[in-house]
């Protein structure tokens, strides 16, 4: 496996592999990886002749007030995971590389970046939709992945690659979970043992809706107002948002019909997790 630090080295050996006809598989993290990260990098393994992983924490998708400078950045331990799921190379360049001095080119991807999570932080889809597009430029993925468990964001990369005809094909993988339905996110780690019991609620309330809609429940409010009473019940917990949406535009509605997403963020004690469910009621 080789590590590549510069933005032109990327480039160069991308271009080349592409010239080659490699199909190049493209596993975007900021590192910390997780067995969320691992099955990603299986499943791109499958199917490429070659897997790039990029480990970057991006600051331009954190808030001022966020955990850009705690976010965990356990490298050798990534290097070691990465490895062992299929990547070949992995891109972790230094900001100054994806963002030299004088750099302005922002990319903003519309009514979908700005509800749900675009709207309680602020910029932040503009700072994923701005690096994914430089590590899609610096890699050339025929194929990239993502997780589902940030579902909003694998549609605005999809909104994304196909407003700017990008020649790639975007996978959006299910949701690795803990034993106890906790979706596997990076962010975990800063849970106290007694934060992550409680966070098993979550996924609770994400399966007693499904549950609940496979029994004939169509109307959201009452849908939404049992998730509410479940999370309530830990009281570490508080909810910034749920809602159920259409899964393709994200508008929230009243009534299920065709495929719905159903998202929620709440905090659990000072972290905040998102998590989400797709049903299809068509
Ligand atoms: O999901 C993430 O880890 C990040 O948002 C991504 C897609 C790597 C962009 O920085």
């Amino acid at each position: 496996m080789t590590v590549i630090r510069s933005a032109k080295q990327m480039a160069l050996v991308a271009r080349r592999l592409r010239a080659q006809g490699k199909a190049i598989g493209v596993v975007p993290t900021m590192g910390a990886l997780h067995e969320g990260h691992a099955s990603l990098i299986r499943a791109a393994a499958v199917r490429n002749d070659v897997v790039i992983v990029t480990i970057f924490v991006n600051p331009l998708q954190f808030g001022p007030s966020e955990d850009f400078a705690r976010y965990p950045r356990p490298f050798t331990r990534d290097l070691r995971v990465a490895r062992a799921a299929g990547a070949a190379i992995i891109f972790s360049p230094d900001a100054h590389e994806l963002y030299p001095e004088g750099f302005q080119t922002t990319i903003d991807v519309g009514a979908l970046a700005r509800r749900w999570e675009g709207q309680r932080r602020s910029g932040h889809f503009r700072g994923v939709a701005t690096v994914v597009t430089l590590l899609f430029e610096l890699t050339q993925p025929t194929h990239a992945y993502f997780g589902q468990k940030d579902y909003q964001q694998a549609r605005v990369i999809q909104q994304l690659v196909r407003d700017l005809h990008l020649p790639l094909t975007v996978h959006v993988l299910p949701t690795v979970r803990e034993p106890n339905g906790l979706a596997m996110s990076s962010r975990n780690a800063y849970l106290s043992a007694q934060e992550r019991a409680q966070a098993a609620v979550l996924y609770q309330a994400l399966t007693l809706a499904r549950a609940r809609i496979r029994a004939g429940e169509r109307r959201a409010q009452p849908l939404l107002a049992s998730m509410r009473r479940l999370i309530r019940r830990a009281p570490q917990t508080r909810i910034d948002y749920l809602a159920i949406v259409d899964a393709v535009t994200l508008e929230p509605v009243s009534r299920l019909r065709r495929r719905m997403a159903i998202l929620l963020a709440v905090r659990v004690g000072p972290t905040r997790l998102i998590d989400n469910l797709l049903v299809d009621v068509s």
